[in-house]
């Protein structure tokens, strides 16, 4: 019996660890497009407001494929003022922004600006 509790419990308790290392990942993601996209791409900026929802699954693949070093190979990031945006965004972060706008874009189950 104690046996039978204790593996409840421990199942409870990796469940838990689980759902919240995926909730962490989800708020990373949005984080990092806040602190590397929304910063020049909010309400009234003049580079254009861009959320996930602006555009559709698409139009974000191509993007990231086709567009996005060509258009920001010669901003400056506003943070770190001596480096262009494609130097401070690493592949791993340009990665899951991709995955985050992807998830969230117009056509998808869970459209989303991102607050
Ligand atoms: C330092 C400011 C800055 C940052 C950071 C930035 N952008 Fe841009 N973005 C621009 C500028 C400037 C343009 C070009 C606007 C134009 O050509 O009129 C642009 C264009 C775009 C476009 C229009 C399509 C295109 O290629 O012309 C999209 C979509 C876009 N950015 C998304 C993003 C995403 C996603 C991120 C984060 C990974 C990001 N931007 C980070 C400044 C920035």
């Amino acid at each position: 019996m104690r046996l039978f509790t204790l593996t409840i419990i421990t199942a409870c308790i990796m469940g838990l660890s689980i759902t919240s290392s995926l909730a962490e990942k989800k708020q990373g993601a949005k984080e990092l497009y806040k602190q590397n996209c929304k910063i020049c791409h909010d309400k009234k900026s003049p580079s254009g407001e861009y959320t996930p929802m602006t555009l559709i699954m698409d139009q974000w693949e191509r993007f990231f494929e086709k567009k996005y070093e060509k258009s920001h190979k010669d901003v400056k990031h506003p943070v770190q003022k001596d480096k262009a945006v494609i130097e401070v965004i690493t592949k791993d972060m340009l990665k899951k922004i991709k995955k985050f706008c992807i998830d969230h874009a117009a056509d998808s189950e869970q459209p989303m600006t991102c607050g």
